[in-house]
């Protein structure tokens, strides 16, 4: 296929996509010298309803949640207890019936729409438990999805993409489109699209729901040493018991409200963490958005 027409098709692909495939950003990454424990987003009071068949179903009731940069998190809870729901207000793919949500200091609940959008586009990576990859693009494509959509140069774009890829272990995958690819490596491709833009927080929602234990086990390593190499947040609801075991943080959901929030700095994340080099991006050179493409490219996630 010829850049072009890719371009043209994974615009079009993209705008049917939506925020879930998207995620997106073009702020410079933070610091690596930036300290910790800076709050990064903060819920307070939130309630989520949704009408159904005529009768109102209370989902969230109440929940307080504060969440610091470069922290580790992971939501569980019996199936139901609201962490999907939970997970999508905070990423801002829903509005809360009540509460306020602030993510760096700005009032989510008070922006409109096209403000969330690009403010979803510019903080928030998102990794699902079906991964969304694109059928008809190779592992690099899909990769550089977020960037072209917002019209960034291919170049240095395509240098982060493969920088990414090569940190999450696919080297040897870059034109394997996701059909080509094992479930585990299209979720680490995911993964990888997720960072492309370098997002300040990292959701997921049962990224390994699908994976045996061996790939989630690789997943989960990718997640504690990107954090560890990037400082990225990452707030991650899962259902996998080893996972939690190993999380510095778990918060636990119970019909739709925070039932604990456990704190374990010596959780055993840290000697988990699989040796690494510095994050590629930082070598990678600047993605500045291409001159001749405005951001009102970009379609509304
Ligand atoms: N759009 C909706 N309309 C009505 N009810 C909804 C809607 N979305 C979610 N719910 C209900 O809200 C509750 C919480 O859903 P949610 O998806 O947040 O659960 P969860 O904790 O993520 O569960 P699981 O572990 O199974 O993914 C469920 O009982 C669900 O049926
Ligand atoms: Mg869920």
């Amino acid at each position: 296929m010829t850049e072009p027409a890719a371009e043209t098709a994974v615009e079009t692909a993209a705008a049917e996509t939506a925020a879930v495939e998207t995620a997106a950003a073009v702020a410079p990454a933070e610091p690596a010298s930036r300290p910790l424990r800076e709050r990064l987003l903060v819920a307070e009071g939130l309630h989520k309803r949704f009408l159904h068949e005529g009768s109102v179903v209370e989902v969230l009731k109440g929940v307080d949640l504060v969440i610091d940069e470069g922290e580790m998190v992971c939501v569980v809870g019996q199936s139901g207890a609201g962490k999907s729901t939970l997970l999508h207000l905070l990423g801002t793919l829903d509005l809360p019936s009540k509460g306020t949500i602030t993510f760096a200091d700005r009032d989510l609940t008070r922006m409109s729409s096209s403000e969330l959008a690009a403010f979803r586009n510019e903080k928030i990576g998102f990794v699902f438990q079906f991964h969304h990859l694109l059928p008809e693009f190779d592992a690099i494509e899909n990769v550089m999805m977020p960037g072209l959509v917002r019209g960034m140069n291919r170049g240095p774009l395509r240098e982060r993409a493969t920088a990414l890829l090569e940190e999450v272990g696919l080297a040897h995958r870059f034109k394997h489109r996701p059909g080509e690819l094992s479930g585990g490596e299209q979720q680490r491709v995911a993964l990888a699209r997720a960072l492309v833009m370098e997002p300040a927080v990292v959701m997921a929602d049962e990224p390994t729901g699908n994976l045996d234990s061996e790939t989630s086990e690789a997943i989960h390593q990718l997640f504690f040493q990107l954090n560890a190499t990037r400082r990225t947040t990452f707030l991650i609801v899962t259902h996998s018991r080893d996972l939690a075991a190993r999380m510095p943080r778990v918060v636990s959901m119970k019909d739709g409200k925070v039932l604990t929030d456990e704190r374990r700095p010596d959780a055993e994340f840290a000697a988990a963490a699989a040796p690494h080099t510095e994050p590629p991006a930082v070598d990678a050179p600047p993605v500045e958005p291409a001159a001749e493409e405005p951001e009102e490219a970009l379609p509304a996630s």
